[in-house]
């Protein structure tokens, strides 16, 4: 068998595990002036915006959901196709989440859906921008300035992406963003949260520290109970350094993904995600993702996947329907309610995208899954 390819999974040179060591020696164990790099880094990146630096995606969604004073009582449209943690945290604040469809093809939420969503309750909109097209965020900032909504974007995927020339989270309202080792760039585990001014980013510095807040005196006080979300500098350090090498890491994405679009051109079994424009599209790709023409063929997902799996391929599945997971189910959700969330979280495989793949790599791929579609029809 040829050597088994992981679906993701991050470059990390030997300078930034040098810097790494260089941390640990420095005594800076907890949070320290790699924090505050990153962060003054980040800033840079969002067009000078406030941005503060956590332990994980999941983390900055629900701070953000506090300091937006989200909790029992209100109401957060989001899409019924993206990670569960967005469900996670609406329901951990005490909000009740309301989902709405997406897009077959982008996958993004359904904008027409979310204004018929809105009721007097309803006070944010969390939308998950995928890879290939954002969210038409015109729309979207127009929708929630006429609705007084706040906006709380799910960019986990899109660290990279651009809309009209400028930068996912130079602009909107409040943006978070995933560190994960399967993202665009990591920090191991860790995330950010992109603000409108000082008065938000001093909120979330005691949000994600305990609620502490330090008095003219010297003092310390905590008015409401923060968590405990901090990123440490060796994460930091880490960040840091992937930041910088981000567009190096993108045009490697962007020549895997044209090679996927490339190879599926001859092949259209299956329905792939939104074509690039071509040129400076401002897309970035942190996932390739397909739709199995699963109606013409004998196996399941699970065959298929186990079947790329014994040719060392390994795919991932992203993702569930967040109304039809136990949790989802509570709110409401069940079968037949959202055709193309549904549809997706039955049919859809994360095919390898990562910065060590090569062109022969995802022809390997695109090989293995058409033999195996073309074992499997009806
Ligand atoms: C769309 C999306 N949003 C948010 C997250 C949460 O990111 P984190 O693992 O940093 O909490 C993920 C994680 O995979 C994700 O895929």
């Amino acid at each position: 068998m040829s050597s088994p390819l992981k679906f993701a999974g991050p470059e990390l040179d030997d300078a930034t595990i040098a810097g790494v060591a260089e941390v640990l020696r420095s005594g800076h164990l907890a949070s320290g002036p790699w924090v505050r790099a990153f962060e003054t880094q980040l800033s840079a990146f969002c067009a000078g915006r406030p941005v503060r630096v956590l332990t994980s995606a999941t983390a900055a969604i629900e701070v953000a959901l506090q300091l937006a004073g989200i909790g029992p009582g209100a109401e957060v449209i989001t899409s019924a196709q993206s990670f569960f943690t967005v469900l996670n945290m609406i329901a951990k604040v005490g909000a009740k989440p309301v989902f709405v469809d997406c897009d077959l093809v982008t996958r993004n939420i359904d904008l027409t859906q979310v204004e018929a969503a809105i009721t007097p309750a309803t006070r944010a909109i969390i939308p998950t921008h995928f890879p290939g097209t954002l969210v038409d965020m015109d729309a979207l900032h127009a929708l929630a300035r006429r609705h007084k909504l706040r906006v709380i974007e799910d960019a986990a995927l899109v660290v990279g992406s651009r809309w009209k020339g400028r930068n996912v989270g130079a602009f909107g309202d409040l943006v978070t963003f995933s560190f994960h080792p399967n993202k665009n760039i990591t920090s191991i585990e860790g995330g950010a949260l992109v603000v409108n001014d000082e008065v938000e980013a001093a909120h979330v510095e005691a949000l994600r520290f305990h609620g502490i807040v330090t008095l003219p005196d010297g003092t310390r006080d905590v008015a409401f109970p923060g968590g405990k979300f901090n990123l440490p500098d060796v994460n930091a350090r880490i960040g840091h350094a992937q930041l910088a090498r981000l567009p190096e890491f993108l045009a490697k994405r962007r020549r895997l993904v044209d090679r996927y679009f490339a190879r599926f051109a001859t092949d259209p079994a299956c329905m792939l995600p939104p074509q690039p424009r071509g040129g400076d599209d401002g897309y970035s790709w942190n996932m390739f993702c397909v739709l199995l023409p699963l109606d013409r063929l004998r196996s399941s997902r699970r065959e298929l996947r186990d079947a790329l799996a014994a040719r060392g391929i390994a795919t991932g599945v992203s993702y569930e329907a967040l109304h039809l997971c136990t949790l989802g189910r509570r709110y409401g959700g069940h079968e037949g309610q959202f055709r193309n969330a549904e549809r997706i979280a039955r049919e859809t495989v994360t095919l390898p995208l990562h910065t060590a793949m090569t062109e022969a790599d995802v022809d390997r791929v695109c090989a293995v899954v058409a033999e195996t579609i073309a074992g499997a029809r009806r």
